[in-house]
């Protein structure tokens, strides 16, 4: 098999040349930005999003992004191309760059810029039928005053944590809730409930990522005439909720039927849940940026 071509700095390596400096502060301290981005059937999937988030996360931290949108645009799209892939994930990684071993990230000259193009391991197709099984765990979201989580950074270590205590429990996903209480998201994924066929969100501002996928949710719940409302989400509500689902680039729009051994609702996949799945399935077999 060919080695996956990436994309380090303005050249594409062969995936085992593709290597960045141990004083990177990427690796060194988890100082910098990234994406995950889905292509489906040749086209990238909501790019122009992922770019927007990645650009805003970038300034955030004070990132100066060493390209300009539309060639970082190209040599994404380039990226996918030079993999020959229709259907895959890409990741897209700025760094602060190489410095020396203290934290100051005015040491780094350039940052570092990496893009990968591969095909995904998704879920299993039991997981969208049967649901997830999930346990809330002890590691609370990080407060958006010490960092705000809708920077999309490579500092995922608070997520990590609450992915191991869910590992633990045999849970395939874990639930975060914030300082106060309330349900922020999942380690990797936004979380959604259903109650008397009305669907609730947690508040971005309790803790949760922006998700480009949570966005769609909205858009979608439009076009089937119904609303979405933000809410503080308590551990209580998730038990009682008649539906539960979350939603991310990697695992799309999955139903969870069992949280802290409650099962939700009558323990299968609700009819508002599989409404969103198939018009979410839908929408990433037409939409896109053309990769070719
Ligand atoms: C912490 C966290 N929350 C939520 C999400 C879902 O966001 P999106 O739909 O943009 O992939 C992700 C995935 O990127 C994430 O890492």
């Amino acid at each position: 098999m060919q080695p996956l071509k990436i994309y380090l700095d303005g050249q594409f390596v062969d995936e085992p040349d593709a290597k960045v400096s141990v004083f990177d502060h990427g690796l060194l301290y988890g100082d910098g930005v990234f994406e995950g981005i889905r292509f489906y059937n040749g086209r990238v999937f909501l790019l122009e999003e992922h770019l927007d988030r990645l650009y805003d996360s970038a300034k955030a931290i004070l990132l100066t992004i060493p390209m300009e949108r539309d060639e970082l645009r190209a040599a994404t799209l380039k990226t996918c191309r030079e993999n020959g892939l229709r259907d895959g994930y890409i990741r897209l990684v700025v760094t602060r760059g190489k410095g020396d071993l203290g934290l100051n990230p005015n040491k780094c000259s350039k940052p570092t810029v990496f893009i990968i193009a591969a095909t995904i391991e998704l879920y299993p197709e039991k997981y969208y039928t049967e649901g997830l099984r999930v346990n809330t765990v002890p590691t609370q979201r990080v407060s958006p005053a010490a960092l705000s989580p809708a920077i999309k950074s490579l500092n995922y270590l608070n997520n990590i944590l609450a992915k191991i205590e869910g590992n633990l429990y045999g849970a395939q996903e874990s639930i975060m809730l914030n300082a106060q209480g309330f349900v922020a998201e999942c380690t990797a994924d936004n979380l959604f409930l259903v109650k008397k066929n009305k669907v609730l969100t947690p508040h971005v501002s309790d803790g949760a990522l922006g998700g480009i996928t949570r966005r769609l949710m909205f858009e979608l719940a439009r076009e089937a005439g119904r609303e979405i409302l933000e809410a503080n989400v308590t551990r209580y509500d998730l038990f009682v909720a008649d539906e539960l689902f979350c939603t991310g680039t990697g695992a799309e729009v999955v139903p969870i039927t069992d949280v802290d051994g409650r099962k939700i609702g009558k323990g299968t996949v609700g009819p508002v849940t599989q409404e969103f799945i198939k018009n979410f399935r839908t929408r990433t077999q037409s939409g896109g940026t053309p990769i070719y």
